[in-house]
């Protein structure tokens, strides 16, 4: 409920002297900061005169100003005991008195906190506690279930495996079965020991002369800049280890992608960082170099991300280490400036296009997208754009909202962008049901931390998945939260060698491998118990979702899933024969009517 500033002083001024009047005598009845015109009270308008001299004296003076007559009182003892004992131990109370004094003196003389002018001294004790609450929160009050973005149970799991730990849950299930947010998967009465353990699924279209074989799970991008080099180097060598590829991120390919010879997916962001022209537009000849490293398997075109749809970036001057600078292609002086959208291509079409020259300047290697659902329909142009070029991308791996960043506004992180489940079956459909599942493969991004993340998201139409932060726990991420601030505690998202030093790479390598190789084993687990071959025959009907206390659906009973080819047919499901129609393969924007009616 809002209430104006009058209301609030009003009600202030009921409680602490009786009645509205005495508010009006005390000249505190003010519209916002302004003294209300027309009141003759002579005290209105000289609250910053009055400032020190009474405010030392009046409105609760002793409890306000506790600090400052404390402080008086211990430095007058400390100085009378010395006097009369001459013993220096009174020294020490005299230093402590001095020591409060100049705080509050600092405190009541500067201009920037209301609170520490109005409780010199005391008004720190505040800021104190309010820095101890997240620690507090997290080791003393939080229970295994709680802790945000992740519980302390998925934390506590990836630890488990990447320490080789064993991860047996002991007593059966913390979690509520009969809660509305239980999901499930339906095992089979004639499980599946011989279910293919490797479970790779091969990445690369007809137009792709490179195919990969990709892990069901790999390390999601993370921009070297975002985290500092030693970090990237473990997480390479343990993509390596573990035999899944390590996406760049935006930030490009630095020598600490490649130290290790991990394989890499490039990521090709709209900074075009590694592969641009001092203007910052898309420079071919640079790509093609790069391209051309066998480390890199796929390029990836990023086109947005979950935690920060349609936001550029600036990595200020001061952070651009000349590291960064050679790696991106940017100058050292400068910001560096991802913009909000790439100035290679404005059409769905254009960006097939694009799609189909980085396949050229590659040597064939797949090429594909990565990106957060915003509006259905422009996912939908996608397809239409694939069947109107007869260009096809290799991949798309979507992003959930609900996904992690280096540093973002809050607001972008909260409030816009598709969660992932809802964002990966819009996009199945697209794919499904304009006949291109079959070339185009579908990944998946979005706080998956264990083998049933990877199920769950197989049953909705992800071929696999991605992970940034669950492989940053792997290496000793403890959720600080501290990751924009350069002050790393455990010198994974920082660019200070000093706390790099505590990231020993060998270790934290093995770490990776040993959490990859656990969740798989699980994940292979799943796919045992549900009678399947292989994580790719998960369907719709194998997640069941509870809707209520005493209902459960299949979560094809809750969202549409269409049939190969059904949207070129003419589905019957309303809203994404809507999207179909509103979708063109020559523009981003609706080409239906619809939107353009009044509200
Ligand atoms: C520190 C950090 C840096 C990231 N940098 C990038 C990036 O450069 N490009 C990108 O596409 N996504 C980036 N992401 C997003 C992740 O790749 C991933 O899509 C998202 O975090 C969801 O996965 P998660 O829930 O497993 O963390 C970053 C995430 C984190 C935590
Ligand atoms: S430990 Fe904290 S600051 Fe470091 S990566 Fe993890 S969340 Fe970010």
């Amino acid at each position: 409920m809002h209430r104006s500033p009058f209301t609030l002083r009003a009600a202030r001024a009921r409680q602490g002297r009786g009645c509205i009047v005495a508010a009006f005598r005390q000249g505190e009845f003010e519209m916002g900061n302004a003294p209300v015109a027309g009141n003759r009270n002579p005290k209105i308008g000289r609250n910053s005169k009055i400032g020190l001299a009474t405010s030392l004296f009046r409105d609760n003076a002793v409890l306000r100003n506790v600090v400052i007559w404390v402080a008086l009182a211990l430095g007058g003892a400390g100085v009378a005991g010395l006097a009369t004992t001459g013993e220096s131990e009174w020294l020490v109370a005299v230093a402590l008195a001095a020591f409060a004094l100049v705080l509050a003196v600092i405190d009541l003389s500067q201009t920037e906190h209301a609170l520490r002018r109005n409780f010199p001294g005391a008004a720190r004790a505040r800021w104190f506690f309010e820095s101890l609450r997240p620690f507090a929160r997290s080791y003393l009050v939080e229970g295994d279930l709680d802790g945000r973005p992740f519980s302390h149970e998925e934390r506590d799991l990836v630890y488990a495996r990447a320490h080789g730990n064993a991860d047996a849950h002991p007593f059966g299930t913390e979690l509520d079965v009969y809660s509305q947010e239980y999901e499930w998967l339906a095992h089979s009465m004639l499980p599946n020991p011989d279910a293919d353990p490797a479970m790779r699924v091969s990445v690369g279209s007809s137009q792709c002369k490179q195919p990969y074989s990709a892990s069901r799970l790999n390390v999601s991008a993370m921009s070297f800049g975002a985290l500092g080099g030693p970090a990237i180097e473990a997480l390479n060598l343990g993509a390596k280890l573990a035999g899944c590829y390590h996406d760049t991120g935006e930030g490009s390919m630095s020598p600490y992608h490649l130290k290790h010879g991990g394989d890499v997916v490039w990521q090709v962001a709209s900074g075009y960082f590694g592969c641009r022209d001092s203007q910052g537009h898309f420079d071919p000849a640079l790509f093609a170099e790069h391209a051309a490293n066998p480390a890199v398997k796929m390029i990836e075109i990023k086109l947005s991300q979950g935690a920060k749809p349609g936001h550029g970036g600036v990595l200020p001057a001061a952070k651009v280490t000349p590291e960064i600078a050679m790696t991106r292609g940017v100058p050292l002086d400068q910001d560096c400036i991802s913009p909000a959208r790439h100035s290679a291509f404005g059409t769905p079409v254009e960006l097939m296009e694009f799609a189909a020259r980085l396949r050229d300047l590659s040597g064939g290697k797949p090429i594909g997208l990565k990106l957060c659902v915003g509006n259905p329909h422009e996912v939908f142009a996608l397809s239409k754009a694939m069947l109107k070029t007869g260009i096809r991308l290799d991949f798309m791996v979507i992003d959930g909202g609900e996904g992690g960043t280096g540093a973002a506004p809050e607001e972008l992180s909260d409030r816009v962008g598709m969660p992932l489940r809802e964002g990966l079956i819009i996009a199945r459909n697209a794919l499904v049901g304009a006949g291109l599942k079959g070339e185009v493969r579908l990944g998946a991004s979005g706080k998956v931390t264990s083998g049933a993340g990877v199920a769950i998201n197989a049953a909705l139409g992800a071929d696999w998945c991605n992970a940034a932060r669950a492989f940053m726990f792997s290496i000793g991420c403890i959720q600080s939260r501290k990751c924009h601030t350069d002050t790393c505690p455990t010198g994974i998202a920082t660019q200070s060698p000093a706390r790099q030093r505590g990231l020993v790479v060998e270790e934290k390598a093995a770490r990776v491998a040993r959490f990859h190789g656990a969740t798989m084993r699980a994940l292979h687990e799943i796919i045992v118990s549900t009678g399947l071959d292989s994580p790719s025959d998960l369907r719709p009907f194998h997640l069941r979702q509870r809707i209520n206390v005493a209902e459960m659906r299949q979560i094809d009973e809750i969202q549409p899933f269409v049939q190969p080819g059904e949207l070129i047919a003419g589905t019957d499901h309303a809203l994404l024969a809507h999207w179909w129609n509103a979708a063109s393969a020559d523009t981003f924007r609706r080409v239906d009517s619809d939107h353009l009616s009044p509200v």
